[in-house]
């Protein structure tokens, strides 16, 4: 089958072999946290300098961490696909835009950014952000809409490919972006079935570095 139009949907389970721990791999605790206290508006207004402390941490370890070989494929995907690819993330890592993919929107926000509390200004971060100051992490927290939702269900609506890697499926919008697509083919490649396993059409299991450039590769040679 030929495809025009893919949309791809990536979570933690991408950058797990890059050395990012996932969300929900480590008894519900992200980097030993409650998701209470670092994310969400209320655990900001709680503790402030907790919160900060933690995204300062954050945004400093991604110096540690590189692009892996999945990251690595979806970016030649992008370049090579004789249609469009759309790529969504709820990572706040940078490591797909630093390997090289374009069109993509960071739908939970980028740890790599700061958000003015007052006037809601976007800017470049990469230093760690005071308590004192007027800046937020430019994150998405529970409780708070996602970015970019209308551009990316009306690239649901026209895809011919929906893709889901590396997440767990349990946190909604994101979790429903495979009944979106439902009119579209529909593939899961992730460690082990999801929730969502059985939604999808097609469902492959494995690590991420090895599953998915082999599957780029299958739909790079696909007439
Ligand atoms: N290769 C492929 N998949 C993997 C790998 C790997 N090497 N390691 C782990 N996984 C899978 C796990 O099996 C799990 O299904 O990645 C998934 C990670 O799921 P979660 O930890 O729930 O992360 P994610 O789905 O990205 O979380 C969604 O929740 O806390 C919020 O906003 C946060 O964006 C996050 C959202």
């Amino acid at each position: 089958m030929t495809y025009n139009s893919i949309v791809i949907l990536t979570g933690s389970g991408i950058s797990a072999e890059s050395g990012l721990k996932t969300f929900r791999d480590n008894g519900g605790l992200w980097e030993g946290h409650a998701m209470e206290d670092v994310a969400t508006p209320e655990g900001f207004a709680r503790d402030p300098e907790l919160v900060h402390k933690f995204y300062n941490e954050r945004r400093a370890q991604l110096k540690t961490v590189k692009p892996n070989a999945a990251h690595l494929a979806l970016a030649f995907l992008e370049e090579r696909f004789h249609g469009s690819v759309l790529l969504v993330t709820q990572n706040v890592d940078n490591l797909h835009q630093r390997a090289g993919s374009k069109n993509i929107i960071p739908m939970h926000g980028e740890l790599k950014k700061k958000r003015h509390i007052h006037t809601s200004e976007v800017a470049d971060c990469d230093e760690a952000l005071d308590p004192k100051g007027l800046w937020r992490p430019h994150i998405v927290w529970f409780g708070e809409m996602p970015l970019e939702m209308s551009r990316i269900s009306e690239a649901l609506q026209k895809a011919d490919l929906f893709i889901s890697i590396g997440t767990s499926s349990t946190v909604y919008p994101a979790a429903g972006f495979v009944t979106e697509a439902s009119h579209a083919d529909t593939v899961e490649l992730n460690l082990e079935p999801s929730h969502a396993s059985i939604m999808f059409d097609r469902a492959i299991h494995g690590k991420a570095t090895e599953i998915v450039p082999a599957f780029v590769k299958e739909l790079l040679e696909e007439k």
